[in-house]
Protein backbone atom coordinates (compact mmCIF):
# COMPACT_ATOMS: atom_id res chain seq x y z
CA UNK A 1 0.00 0.00 0.00
CA UNK A 2 1.66 3.68 -1.11
CA UNK A 3 1.85 5.68 2.13
CA UNK A 4 1.77 9.13 2.05
CA UNK A 5 3.50 12.30 3.92
CA UNK A 6 0.56 14.63 5.56
CA UNK A 7 0.95 18.26 7.10
CA UNK A 8 -1.94 19.60 9.39
CA UNK A 9 -1.94 23.33 9.38
CA UNK A 10 -3.16 24.75 12.41
CA UNK A 11 -1.89 24.56 16.24
CA UNK A 12 -5.35 24.08 18.26
CA UNK A 13 -6.97 21.03 20.19
CA UNK A 14 -8.73 20.23 16.42
CA UNK A 15 -5.76 19.86 14.72
CA UNK A 16 -4.26 17.51 17.12
CA UNK A 17 -7.79 15.48 16.89
CA UNK A 18 -6.82 15.37 13.21
CA UNK A 19 -3.74 13.96 14.00
CA UNK A 20 -4.56 11.21 16.32
CA UNK A 21 -7.05 10.26 13.90
CA UNK A 22 -4.96 10.02 11.08
CA UNK A 23 -2.16 8.45 12.71
CA UNK A 24 -4.22 5.63 13.15
CA UNK A 25 -4.24 5.44 9.56
CA UNK A 26 -2.07 2.54 7.50
CA UNK A 27 -1.93 5.14 4.52
CA UNK A 28 -0.02 7.62 6.57
CA UNK A 29 4.05 7.69 6.39
CA UNK A 30 5.07 10.76 7.90
CA UNK A 31 2.72 13.58 9.79
CA UNK A 32 3.37 16.98 9.84
CA UNK A 33 1.75 20.12 12.09
CA UNK A 34 2.41 23.47 11.19
CA UNK A 35 2.94 25.31 13.72
CA UNK A 36 1.22 22.03 16.29
CA UNK A 37 1.25 21.93 19.72
CA UNK A 38 2.81 19.71 22.82
CA UNK A 39 0.27 17.50 21.58
CA UNK A 40 1.07 17.33 17.90
CA UNK A 41 4.18 16.49 18.55
CA UNK A 42 4.04 13.48 20.24
CA UNK A 43 2.17 12.17 16.81
CA UNK A 44 3.80 14.97 14.28
CA UNK A 45 6.74 16.60 13.32
CA UNK A 46 6.16 20.23 14.26
CA UNK A 47 7.27 22.86 11.84
CA UNK A 48 7.96 26.29 12.80
CA UNK A 49 6.20 28.40 9.71
CA UNK A 50 4.03 31.17 9.67
CA UNK A 51 0.90 29.25 8.78
CA UNK A 52 -0.02 31.87 5.68
CA UNK A 53 3.78 32.46 4.86
CA UNK A 54 2.96 29.97 1.07
CA UNK A 55 6.39 30.36 -0.38
CA UNK A 56 7.64 29.07 2.84
CA UNK A 57 4.67 26.50 2.84
CA UNK A 58 5.81 24.97 -0.59
CA UNK A 59 9.41 25.19 -0.07
CA UNK A 60 8.84 22.78 3.21
CA UNK A 61 6.05 20.31 1.05
CA UNK A 62 8.27 20.09 -1.66
CA UNK A 63 11.70 19.20 0.76
CA UNK A 64 9.60 16.55 2.73
CA UNK A 65 7.49 15.47 -0.21
CA UNK A 66 4.23 16.45 1.35
CA UNK A 67 1.37 15.04 -0.77
CA UNK A 68 -1.23 16.42 1.30
CA UNK A 69 -2.44 19.59 3.09
CA UNK A 70 -5.35 18.98 5.67
CA UNK A 71 -6.06 22.71 6.54
CA UNK A 72 -7.55 23.17 10.29
CA UNK A 73 -7.46 26.73 10.39
CA UNK A 74 -9.30 29.68 8.15
CA UNK A 75 -7.49 32.10 8.04
CA UNK A 76 -4.71 30.66 5.68
CA UNK A 77 -7.62 29.32 3.42
CA UNK A 78 -9.09 33.05 3.44
CA UNK A 79 -5.85 34.04 2.50
CA UNK A 80 -5.51 31.28 -0.71
CA UNK A 81 -3.75 28.62 0.10
CA UNK A 82 -5.02 26.65 -2.22
CA UNK A 83 -4.99 28.97 -5.17
CA UNK A 84 -1.13 29.47 -4.40
CA UNK A 85 -0.79 25.75 -4.46
CA UNK A 86 -2.41 24.70 -7.24
CA UNK A 87 -0.58 27.72 -9.11
CA UNK A 88 2.98 26.47 -8.33
CA UNK A 89 4.30 24.15 -10.47
CA UNK A 90 6.58 21.80 -8.07
CA UNK A 91 3.49 21.80 -5.60
CA UNK A 92 -0.02 22.18 -7.75
CA UNK A 93 -0.15 18.06 -7.57
CA UNK A 94 -0.72 18.28 -3.65
CA UNK A 95 -4.01 17.29 -2.34
CA UNK A 96 -5.07 20.83 -0.43
CA UNK A 97 -8.11 19.68 1.28
CA UNK A 98 -10.19 22.61 1.66
CA UNK A 99 -11.73 25.08 -0.58
CA UNK A 100 -10.06 27.80 -2.66
CA UNK A 101 -9.90 31.48 -2.06
CA UNK A 102 -13.01 32.62 -3.67
CA UNK A 103 -14.73 29.39 -1.93
CA UNK A 104 -13.32 30.34 1.22
CA UNK A 105 -15.44 33.82 1.04
CA UNK A 106 -18.56 32.06 2.47
CA UNK A 107 -16.50 32.49 6.04
CA UNK A 108 -14.24 35.39 4.89
CA UNK A 109 -16.84 37.72 4.16
CA UNK A 110 -20.56 37.94 5.59
CA UNK A 111 -21.57 39.76 2.68
CA UNK A 112 -20.69 37.57 0.40
CA UNK A 113 -22.19 34.41 2.40
CA UNK A 114 -25.69 36.41 2.81
CA UNK A 115 -25.83 37.37 -0.86
CA UNK A 116 -25.47 34.02 -1.49
CA UNK A 117 -28.11 32.61 0.87
CA UNK A 118 -30.30 34.67 -0.98
CA UNK A 119 -29.47 34.06 -4.40
CA UNK A 120 -30.14 30.67 -3.83
CA UNK A 121 -33.11 30.82 -1.19
CA UNK A 122 -31.18 29.41 1.50
CA UNK A 123 -32.81 30.27 5.02
CA UNK A 124 -31.24 32.90 7.24
CA UNK A 125 -31.92 36.23 9.03
CA UNK A 126 -33.23 39.34 7.01
CA UNK A 127 -29.97 41.52 6.46
CA UNK A 128 -28.73 44.57 5.23
CA UNK A 129 -25.20 45.31 4.72
CA UNK A 130 -23.22 48.71 5.09
CA UNK A 131 -19.85 49.87 3.57
CA UNK A 132 -18.31 52.94 5.75
CA UNK A 133 -18.79 55.29 3.03
CA UNK A 134 -22.82 54.75 4.58
CA UNK A 135 -22.39 55.21 8.02
CA UNK A 136 -25.07 57.53 8.66
CA UNK A 137 -27.62 55.29 6.53
CA UNK A 138 -26.51 52.76 8.54
CA UNK A 139 -27.52 54.35 11.74
CA UNK A 140 -30.96 55.58 9.74
CA UNK A 141 -31.99 52.29 9.69
CA UNK A 142 -31.13 50.55 12.60
CA UNK A 143 -33.57 53.80 13.82
CA UNK A 144 -36.77 51.43 12.69
CA UNK A 145 -34.83 47.96 13.03
CA UNK A 146 -36.53 45.51 15.87
CA UNK A 147 -34.47 45.12 19.07
CA UNK A 148 -32.21 43.14 19.49
CA UNK A 149 -30.05 44.16 16.43
CA UNK A 150 -27.62 41.67 15.34
CA UNK A 151 -24.60 43.35 13.72
CA UNK A 152 -21.32 41.68 12.09
CA UNK A 153 -17.86 42.56 11.16
CA UNK A 154 -17.92 41.31 7.40
CA UNK A 155 -14.71 39.67 7.45
CA UNK A 156 -12.42 37.47 9.74
CA UNK A 157 -12.25 38.86 13.42
CA UNK A 158 -11.38 35.70 14.95
CA UNK A 159 -15.09 35.35 16.31
CA UNK A 160 -15.11 38.85 17.84
CA UNK A 161 -16.98 40.39 15.37
CA UNK A 162 -20.86 40.26 16.27
CA UNK A 163 -22.48 41.63 18.72
CA UNK A 164 -26.02 41.36 19.40
CA UNK A 165 -27.26 45.06 20.57
CA UNK A 166 -29.86 45.16 23.24
CA UNK A 167 -30.12 49.00 22.86
CA UNK A 168 -30.45 51.24 20.04
CA UNK A 169 -27.84 53.06 21.66
CA UNK A 170 -25.28 50.11 21.62
CA UNK A 171 -26.15 49.65 18.51
CA UNK A 172 -25.41 52.92 17.38
CA UNK A 173 -21.74 52.73 19.29
CA UNK A 174 -21.04 49.22 17.99
CA UNK A 175 -21.92 50.68 14.06
CA UNK A 176 -19.39 53.84 15.28
CA UNK A 177 -16.69 51.64 16.34
CA UNK A 178 -16.92 49.14 13.64
CA UNK A 179 -17.35 51.45 10.82
CA UNK A 180 -15.80 54.82 11.88
CA UNK A 181 -13.07 53.66 14.22
CA UNK A 182 -12.17 50.46 12.22
CA UNK A 183 -12.64 48.31 15.26
CA UNK A 184 -11.30 45.14 13.37
CA UNK A 185 -9.50 47.24 10.52
CA UNK A 186 -10.41 46.16 7.13
CA UNK A 187 -12.62 43.45 8.28
CA UNK A 188 -15.18 46.00 9.40
CA UNK A 189 -14.97 48.14 5.83
CA UNK A 190 -18.94 46.23 6.00
CA UNK A 191 -21.10 45.34 8.72
CA UNK A 192 -24.30 43.22 8.03
CA UNK A 193 -26.90 44.27 10.11
CA UNK A 194 -29.28 41.79 10.39
CA UNK A 195 -32.67 40.61 12.11
CA UNK A 196 -32.13 38.38 15.47
CA UNK A 197 -33.17 34.95 15.49
CA UNK A 198 -34.78 33.29 18.62
CA UNK A 199 -34.01 29.45 18.92
CA UNK A 200 -31.55 26.84 20.02
CA UNK A 201 -28.27 26.54 17.86
CA UNK A 202 -26.07 23.46 16.69
CA UNK A 203 -23.57 22.51 14.17
CA UNK A 204 -23.96 20.22 10.71
CA UNK A 205 -20.64 19.60 9.43
CA UNK A 206 -20.79 18.71 5.41
CA UNK A 207 -17.58 17.02 3.93
CA UNK A 208 -17.88 17.28 -0.08
CA UNK A 209 -16.10 16.97 -3.05
CA UNK A 210 -17.34 18.89 -5.60
CA UNK A 211 -19.54 16.62 -6.91
CA UNK A 212 -20.44 14.43 -3.92
CA UNK A 213 -20.81 15.05 -0.10
CA UNK A 214 -21.30 13.09 2.90
CA UNK A 215 -22.73 14.48 6.50
CA UNK A 216 -20.77 14.03 9.44
CA UNK A 217 -22.15 14.03 12.50
CA UNK A 218 -23.96 16.86 14.13
CA UNK A 219 -22.44 18.81 17.32
CA UNK A 220 -23.39 21.26 19.51
CA UNK A 221 -20.77 24.01 20.58
CA UNK A 222 -20.89 26.15 24.19
CA UNK A 223 -19.41 29.43 23.39
CA UNK A 224 -19.60 31.42 26.36
CA UNK A 225 -17.28 32.00 29.22
CA UNK A 226 -19.65 31.12 31.81
CA UNK A 227 -22.20 28.16 33.10
CA UNK A 228 -25.23 29.40 32.21
CA UNK A 229 -24.32 30.61 28.42
CA UNK A 230 -23.50 33.94 30.20
CA UNK A 231 -20.54 36.33 30.14
CA UNK A 232 -17.81 36.65 26.98
CA UNK A 233 -17.93 34.63 23.78
CA UNK A 234 -14.80 32.06 23.53
CA UNK A 235 -13.44 30.17 20.58
CA UNK A 236 -15.61 27.20 22.40
CA UNK A 237 -15.69 26.05 25.94
CA UNK A 238 -17.09 22.24 25.16
CA UNK A 239 -19.01 20.30 22.44
CA UNK A 240 -21.78 17.57 22.44
CA UNK A 241 -22.34 15.38 19.70
CA UNK A 242 -24.60 14.06 18.46
CA UNK A 243 -27.28 16.61 19.15
CA UNK A 244 -30.26 15.14 20.65
CA UNK A 245 -32.74 17.67 19.08
CA UNK A 246 -31.34 16.88 15.36
CA UNK A 247 -33.52 13.87 14.56
CA UNK A 248 -34.27 12.91 11.24
CA UNK A 249 -36.89 15.42 10.19
CA UNK A 250 -34.66 18.30 11.06
CA UNK A 251 -31.71 16.67 9.12
CA UNK A 252 -33.84 16.14 6.41
CA UNK A 253 -34.95 20.02 6.29
CA UNK A 254 -31.40 20.61 6.54
CA UNK A 255 -30.58 18.48 3.26
CA UNK A 256 -33.10 19.88 1.75
CA UNK A 257 -33.64 22.84 2.63
CA UNK A 258 -29.62 24.25 3.29
CA UNK A 259 -26.95 21.65 2.21
CA UNK A 260 -28.06 21.06 -1.24
CA UNK A 261 -29.01 24.49 -2.23
CA UNK A 262 -25.43 25.44 -1.03
CA UNK A 263 -23.65 22.64 -3.35
CA UNK A 264 -26.10 23.83 -6.19
CA UNK A 265 -24.70 27.40 -5.83
CA UNK A 266 -21.38 26.79 -5.37
CA UNK A 267 -21.48 24.57 -8.60
CA UNK A 268 -23.68 27.34 -10.33
CA UNK A 269 -21.07 29.76 -9.04
CA UNK A 270 -18.19 27.61 -10.72
CA UNK A 271 -16.51 27.56 -7.36
CA UNK A 272 -14.76 23.27 -6.98
CA UNK A 273 -15.12 23.03 -3.24
CA UNK A 274 -13.67 20.45 -1.86
CA UNK A 275 -13.45 20.11 1.99
CA UNK A 276 -15.71 20.81 5.06
CA UNK A 277 -18.59 23.27 5.41
CA UNK A 278 -19.76 23.71 9.05
CA UNK A 279 -23.05 25.08 9.19
CA UNK A 280 -24.00 27.20 12.39
CA UNK A 281 -27.66 26.75 12.42
CA UNK A 282 -30.76 28.39 14.44
CA UNK A 283 -33.42 26.08 15.06
CA UNK A 284 -36.69 28.52 15.50
CA UNK A 285 -39.73 26.16 16.41
CA UNK A 286 -38.27 23.20 14.25
CA UNK A 287 -37.50 25.33 11.19
CA UNK A 288 -33.61 25.92 10.22
CA UNK A 289 -31.44 28.83 9.77
CA UNK A 290 -28.41 29.66 8.40
CA UNK A 291 -26.30 32.03 11.06
CA UNK A 292 -22.85 31.24 9.23
CA UNK A 293 -20.91 29.34 7.35
CA UNK A 294 -17.58 28.24 8.01
CA UNK A 295 -14.95 26.50 5.62
CA UNK A 296 -13.16 23.96 8.32
CA UNK A 297 -13.94 21.74 10.60
CA UNK A 298 -14.97 23.77 14.19
CA UNK A 299 -13.00 23.87 17.40
CA UNK A 300 -13.78 22.16 19.78
CA UNK A 301 -16.43 20.43 17.72
CA UNK A 302 -13.82 18.23 16.31
CA UNK A 303 -12.63 16.49 19.35
CA UNK A 304 -16.16 15.58 19.98
CA UNK A 305 -16.98 14.46 16.39
CA UNK A 306 -13.73 12.73 15.62
CA UNK A 307 -13.99 9.87 18.28
CA UNK A 308 -16.95 8.69 17.07
CA UNK A 309 -15.98 8.24 13.13
CA UNK A 310 -14.85 4.80 12.59
CA UNK A 311 -13.73 5.53 8.60
CA UNK A 312 -10.36 5.95 8.32
CA UNK A 313 -9.62 9.87 7.66
CA UNK A 314 -6.78 9.46 5.47
CA UNK A 315 -8.94 7.53 2.90
CA UNK A 316 -11.92 9.82 3.65
CA UNK A 317 -9.25 13.03 2.77
CA UNK A 318 -8.35 11.60 -0.42
CA UNK A 319 -11.55 10.79 -1.35
CA UNK A 320 -12.88 14.04 -1.49
CA UNK A 321 -9.54 15.05 -3.32
CA UNK A 322 -10.13 12.71 -6.16
CA UNK A 323 -13.78 13.24 -6.38
CA UNK A 324 -14.51 9.88 -4.84
CA UNK A 325 -17.02 10.50 -1.76
CA UNK A 326 -19.75 8.52 -3.18
CA UNK A 327 -17.46 5.30 -2.76
CA UNK A 328 -17.62 5.59 1.41
CA UNK A 329 -19.69 5.02 3.47
CA UNK A 330 -19.25 6.91 6.56
CA UNK A 331 -18.93 4.59 9.92
CA UNK A 332 -20.31 6.64 13.09
CA UNK A 333 -20.39 5.40 16.36
CA UNK A 334 -23.33 5.71 18.19
CA UNK A 335 -21.95 6.59 21.44
CA UNK A 336 -22.12 10.22 22.65
CA UNK A 337 -19.34 12.70 22.86
CA UNK A 338 -18.49 14.95 25.58
CA UNK A 339 -15.75 17.64 25.03
CA UNK A 340 -14.99 20.22 27.81
CA UNK A 341 -11.95 22.57 27.56
CA UNK A 342 -9.83 23.66 30.23
CA UNK A 343 -8.64 26.97 30.24
CA UNK A 344 -6.40 29.56 31.05
CA UNK A 345 -8.02 31.63 34.09
CA UNK A 346 -8.63 35.11 32.65
CA UNK A 347 -9.57 33.90 29.27
CA UNK A 348 -11.35 35.14 27.22
CA UNK A 349 -9.84 38.29 28.42
CA UNK A 350 -6.07 38.50 29.83
CA UNK A 351 -4.30 35.67 30.96
CA UNK A 352 -0.96 34.47 32.31
CA UNK A 353 1.24 31.87 30.14
CA UNK A 354 3.79 28.94 31.07
CA UNK A 355 2.35 27.21 34.17
CA UNK A 356 2.75 23.38 34.78
CA UNK A 357 0.27 21.04 33.24
CA UNK A 358 0.20 18.00 36.11
CA UNK A 359 -1.99 15.01 36.43
CA UNK A 360 -2.07 14.42 32.16
CA UNK A 361 -0.73 11.01 33.40
CA UNK A 362 -3.67 10.01 35.74
CA UNK A 363 -6.10 10.29 32.00
CA UNK A 364 -7.96 6.61 31.52
CA UNK A 365 -10.14 6.17 28.83
CA UNK A 366 -11.13 9.68 27.58
CA UNK A 367 -9.22 11.65 25.21
CA UNK A 368 -6.62 14.02 26.18
CA UNK A 369 -6.55 16.67 22.76
CA UNK A 370 -3.69 19.45 23.30
CA UNK A 371 -4.81 23.51 21.86
CA UNK A 372 -2.75 25.88 24.24
CA UNK A 373 -0.06 23.78 25.66
CA UNK A 374 3.98 23.67 24.82
CA UNK A 375 7.47 22.18 26.32
CA UNK A 376 9.34 24.19 28.44
CA UNK A 377 13.35 23.10 27.71
CA UNK A 378 12.89 21.09 30.74
CA UNK A 379 10.22 19.04 28.12
CA UNK A 380 7.77 19.68 31.20
CA UNK A 381 4.41 20.55 29.54
CA UNK A 382 3.25 24.00 30.22
CA UNK A 383 0.55 26.37 29.62
CA UNK A 384 0.80 28.53 26.32
CA UNK A 385 -2.74 29.58 25.11
CA UNK A 386 -6.20 30.72 26.69
CA UNK A 387 -7.88 27.47 25.63
CA UNK A 388 -5.49 24.77 26.80
CA UNK A 389 -7.07 21.24 26.80
CA UNK A 390 -9.58 20.00 25.69
CA UNK A 391 -10.85 16.10 27.18
CA UNK A 392 -13.53 14.10 25.38
CA UNK A 393 -15.32 11.02 26.75
CA UNK A 394 -17.30 8.74 24.50
CA UNK A 395 -20.40 6.96 26.42
CA UNK A 396 -23.58 4.93 25.47
CA UNK A 397 -25.51 7.34 27.27
CA UNK A 398 -24.72 11.70 27.02
CA UNK A 399 -24.99 11.50 31.19
CA UNK A 400 -22.14 8.76 31.15
CA UNK A 401 -20.12 10.69 28.65
CA UNK A 402 -20.24 14.21 30.45
CA UNK A 403 -19.71 12.50 33.92
CA UNK A 404 -16.71 10.74 32.31
CA UNK A 405 -15.40 14.17 30.51
CA UNK A 406 -15.60 16.02 34.19
CA UNK A 407 -13.89 13.49 36.27
CA UNK A 408 -10.70 13.59 33.48
CA UNK A 409 -11.12 17.54 33.67
CA UNK A 410 -10.75 17.58 37.67
CA UNK A 411 -7.75 15.67 37.12
CA UNK A 412 -5.57 17.81 35.19
CA UNK A 413 -4.05 20.76 36.71
CA UNK A 414 -2.81 23.73 36.18
CA UNK A 415 -2.80 27.27 38.37
CA UNK A 416 -6.20 29.37 37.61
CA UNK A 417 -7.45 26.11 35.63
CA UNK A 418 -11.09 27.12 34.54
CA UNK A 419 -13.91 24.60 32.98
CA UNK A 420 -17.64 25.14 32.43
CA UNK A 421 -19.16 22.24 34.52
CA UNK A 422 -22.89 22.73 33.14
CA UNK A 423 -22.24 21.94 29.47
CA UNK A 424 -24.51 19.68 27.99
CA UNK A 425 -26.97 19.56 30.69
CA UNK A 426 -29.04 21.65 28.78
CA UNK A 427 -29.86 18.58 26.29
CA UNK A 428 -31.33 16.25 28.91
CA UNK A 429 -35.00 17.20 27.94
CA UNK A 430 -34.34 16.17 24.44
CA UNK A 431 -33.15 13.15 25.41
CA UNK A 432 -35.63 10.10 24.69
P1 LIG B 1 -20.91 33.95 14.74
O1 LIG B 1 -19.61 34.59 15.08
O2 LIG B 1 -21.46 34.30 13.39
O3 LIG B 1 -20.89 32.47 15.04
O4 LIG B 1 -21.97 34.53 15.78
C1 LIG B 1 -21.73 34.38 17.16
C2 LIG B 1 -23.01 34.03 17.85
O5 LIG B 1 -23.94 35.11 17.73
C3 LIG B 1 -23.74 32.84 17.25
O6 LIG B 1 -23.24 31.63 17.70
C4 LIG B 1 -25.15 33.10 17.72
O7 LIG B 1 -25.30 32.67 19.06
C5 LIG B 1 -25.24 34.60 17.71
N1 LIG B 1 -25.92 35.06 16.49
C6 LIG B 1 -25.35 35.37 15.30
N2 LIG B 1 -26.29 35.77 14.42
C7 LIG B 1 -27.48 35.72 15.06
C8 LIG B 1 -28.83 36.02 14.68
N3 LIG B 1 -29.13 36.46 13.48
N4 LIG B 1 -29.80 35.82 15.60
C9 LIG B 1 -29.49 35.39 16.85
N5 LIG B 1 -28.25 35.11 17.26
C10 LIG B 1 -27.25 35.27 16.39
N1 LIG C 1 -16.37 26.41 17.68
C1 LIG C 1 -16.62 27.41 16.73
C2 LIG C 1 -15.62 27.51 15.67
O1 LIG C 1 -14.77 26.67 15.48
O2 LIG C 1 -15.68 28.49 14.93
Amino acid sequence: MDTINILIIGSGGREHALAWKMSQSKRVSQLFACPGNAGTAKLCKNVAIPPTDFEALAAFCIDNNIQMIVVGSEETLVKGIKDFFAAHPLTYHLAVIGPDQQGAQLEGSKDFAKNFMVKYQIPTAGYKSFHKSALPQALQYIQTHPLPIVIKADGLAAGKGVVIAQTYQEAQKTLQEMLEEAKFGEASDTVVIEEFLEGIEMSAFVLCDGKNYLMLPTAKDYKRIGEGDTGLNTGGMGAVSPVPFADALLMQKVEERIVKPTLQGLATEKIDYRGFIFIGLMCVAGEPYVIEYNVRLGDPETEAILPRIHTDWVTLMEAVAQQKLDTIQLEVSDDYAATLFLVSGGYPEAFERHKKIEGLDQIQETFVFHAGTTQDSAGQIITQGGRVIAITALAPTLQQALQQANHSASLINFEKKYFRKDIGYDLFPFLK
